[in-house]
């Protein structure tokens, strides 16, 4: 439980609120590389941080991320000519470069030099691993470039998408973390969904529906592993990553690839979730990717032509009472990302936590506010540098294992932990 101001604080991001300043510490995840997909193409509108902006890429292949509007009477720069290294507005002429400079203002003389003096507002936009990365805080100060290990294995090793979510940014964050629903939500889909099946601890996950949580702080975040009873006295724990403030990694499957999120607030009542599904030693196989393109796993289908799922709250998300009824799904929503998503949405644009009433398998979450809190109190105070934003915190994993009933997790699944190239991830 949350007391309203606390609430507020967190669930809030825009411009110079607490967290909003806190968020523009790190490189977050604006758009897929493939929304540009070259040079010259059309401009995407962009809303991040309840700030809405125009990513473009210009005749030279630079990417900008600016000011939606123009700056002389505020057309949106979505109608704009994208042409010859920049973003013209088609009511009066004015022309942005990817740094949101106007070079031209054609109905001025040139000599007078009017177009130097209006800048729009602008970010840095940098891609990394079919991602176009953002970092909106003070432009004297960009921390270093991400380096989490989806993003950095070779292209054929990872795939990522993103949806909308319509709900904020810390209920479905909170969703990523809670490892206790997957025996209930997600019980139809452990033996059916083919980015899931087979895996030996599924049965685990399926038998033991009391998981013990213990939850450690790590550098960048907490590890948040849960336990529950194997053969022979052991324990199946499956050990969650959390780095502050929105990225989360589930623990693997077999051999399954590993998957993760990032939630990005659009405002303060919708974000984006990213999902990314990665194999830190092989590639990715034809039949996972074209399962991961058919919304399959923690993915989605979309209603043509948007990022919106298929199944959202305008059509009940297509829930199916008779396979609830049967248990081939424990909800009656169909796969693993929208039976989340319309949980998660259903609670309204900002769940009220004054009314919520936590029990032993929500520790994570309440450590993960508690820290979320305590962070953006030094950041705001003090000036404290966030977890999370240095590049050590970025190289983890997440792990499933069965360890002996007298070893810590923390020690039995040390290594596991660290993201190290060329070493398989720990699953079950
Ligand atoms: S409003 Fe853009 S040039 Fe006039
Ligand atoms: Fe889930």
């Amino acid at each position: 439980m949350l007391k309203k101001e606390q609430n507020d604080l967190l669930t809030q991001t825009g411009p110079g609120t607490p967290m909003g300043r806190m968020f523009r510490c790190y490189w977050i995840p604006a758009l897929l590389t493939s929304e540009l997909p070259e040079n010259d193409c059309p401009p995407v509108r962009v809303k991040l941080l309840s700030e809405r902006l125009i990513a473009f890429r210009d005749t030279d292949g630079r990417y900008g991320l600016m000011d939606e509007f123009c700056a002389h009477r505020g057309v949106s720069l979505w109608f704009g000519r994208n042409e010859q290294c920049g973003l013209r507005c088609p009511y009066h002429g004015w022309k942005y470069d990817v740094t949101g400079q106007c070079v031209e203002v054609p109905s001025e003389p040139e000599a007078s030099g009017y177009a130097k003096k209006v800048k729009l507002k602008s970010y840095p936009l940098v891609e990394r691993g079919g991602i176009l990365w953002t970092y909106m805080g003070p432009p004297e100060a960009p921390p270093p470039l991400p380096e989490w290990e989806f993003i950095t294995v070779p292209p054929p090793q990872t795939f990522t998408t993103k949806r909308i979510q319509e709900s904020n940014w810390l209920q479905a964050m909170e969703g990523g973390i809670d490892s206790s629903h997957v025996s209930f939500l997600h019980r139809g889909d452990l033996n059916s969904d083919p980015l899931f099946k087979g895996a030996k601890g599924n049965q685990y996950n399926l038998t033991d529906q009391r998981p013990v949580f213990e939850v450690v702080e790590s550098n960048g975040g907490l590890y948040i592993g849960a336990r529950r009873n194997a053969e022979g006295g052991q324990y199946y724990w499956r050990i969650t990553q959390w780095v502050m403030p929105t990225f989360t990694m589930i623990p693997p499957r077999g051999n399954h690839a590993v998957h993760g999120h990032f939630w990005i607030p659009i405002d303060d009542e919708n974000c984006w979730t990213w999902s990314f599904d990665y194999h830190p030693i092989r590639q990715l196989t034809e039949a996972e990717l074209a399962a991961m393109r058919d919304g399959k796993g923690i993915h989605v289908r979309y209603v043509p032509g948007t990022f919106r799922p298929l199944a959202n709250k305008d059509n009940d998300y297509l829930i199916d009472r008779a396979a609830q009824k049967a248990g081939r799904t424990f909800s009656g929503v169909e796969g693993i990302a929208m039976q989340d998503a319309s949980l998660q949405e259903s609670m309204g644009p900002i769940v009220d936590r004054t009314k919520e009433n936590l029990v032993s398998t929500d520790n994570g979450i309440i450590m993960a506010r508690h820290r979320l809190l305590r962070s953006v109190k030094a950041f705001v105070e003090k000036g404290t540098v966030p977890p999370g934003v240095d590049t050590a915190h970025q190289k983890v994993r997440s792990a499933a294992m069965v360890l002996p009933p007298d070893v810590p997790f923390t020690e039995g699944a040390r290594d596991a932990l660290i993201a190290q190239p060329a070493v398989a991830p720990a699953s079950v």
